[in-house]
């Protein structure tokens, strides 16, 4: 199944039929929100706001372990991210869409990692039977490579939406996760430009590090709110990120129905093999 985060208000389509809100506790604590069981032409989706109902949680105070594991309680196998950056590369302008497909980390204090020893107070009915129980079981260290840390396949199809639509949008680009909730200097984004990064945001890692923890599919489309500090000449607010959202809103939701309807059950990438011999 495909698990969608991003703001509330994707679900709110009258084409979406909404199917049961689930509240879940999980060993690492409360997810961001209830998590919304949707069906869009006999498919099944499941909705969570990363920030929480009214925006409550700031980045680095998410809690992404548990989001996470709350859509793998649920069957999620897949997920599709929906998030607003800064933008560095030049090339891009306010609106565009960037389909990432590298991150560099600059984040700080936010917990990295399912594999150190948390199965103990773990909830049997969480069992899937599968590696990421086996290693847990364990306590086994765990280094999951990331050397293409999107899934491709999830990549291409969003191409072929955006081709499709005929909406400005970037094929690729490196995203620098910031530790926030302050914006950066205008320093750190000409270091981080020299550094290879495309576009700047505060919540990408750890959640597609631990996605991809669990051997699940992860991509992201991300909407260039802003130009990063520095290179914009004025001083950045999150009310030009916020009205940003609310002018693609339409968008962002015709390219996320789209995405469900051409999503298949089986992809051929290797994302869900990253376990195997993962473990020391
Ligand atoms: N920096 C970090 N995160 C962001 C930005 C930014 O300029 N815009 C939207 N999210």
């Amino acid at each position: 199944m495909l698990g969608i985060i991003g703001g509330s208000g994707l679900y709110e389509v009258d084409e979406i039929k909404i199917l049961d809100e689930i509240e879940i506790t999980t060993p690492y604590g409360e997810p961001s929100d209830r998590y919304i069981y949707a069906e869009y032409k006999g498919k099944k989706v499941i909705f969570l706001p990363r920030h929480g109902r009214g925006h409550k949680y700031p980045p680095h105070l998410i809690n992404y372990r548990a989001n996470i594991w709350g859509f793998r309680k649920l069957g999620v196998k897949k997920i599709l991210s929906i998030s607003a950056v800064g933008g560095i590369n030049p090339l891009l302008q306010p609106g565009d869409f960037v389909v990432s497909n590298q991150f560099l980390d600059f984040t700080k204090v936010r917990p990295v990692t399912f594999y150190e020893g948390i199965y103990t107070i773990y909830d049997e009915a969480d069992y899937k039977g599968d590696l990421v129980d086996e290693y847990m079981k364990n306590d086994r260290v765990v280094h999951i490579d990331v050397t293409e840390p999107f899934c491709p396949d999830m990549r291409k199809i969003i191409f072929s939406i955006m081709e499709e639509k005929g909406f400005r949008y970037h094929r690729q680009g490196t995203y620098a996760a910031t530790e926030g909730p302050r914006l950066e200097t205008a320093a750190e984004i000409k270091a981080l430009q020299r550094l290879g990064a495309d576009i700047v945001g505060m919540t990408l890692v750890p959640e597609i590090v631990l996605a991809r923890e669990l051997a699940m599919h992860f991509a992201s489309i991300n909407v260039v709110t802003n130009l990063a500090a520095g290179i914009s000449k004025e001083r950045l607010t999150s009310d030009e990120v916020i009205e940003m959202m609310h002018q693609k809103n339409q968008e962002i939701k015709e390219v996320v129905l789209s995405f469900i309807e051409k999503l298949p059950e089986k992809l051929e990438c290797q994302c869900e093999e990253v376990l195997n011999g993962a473990a020391i």
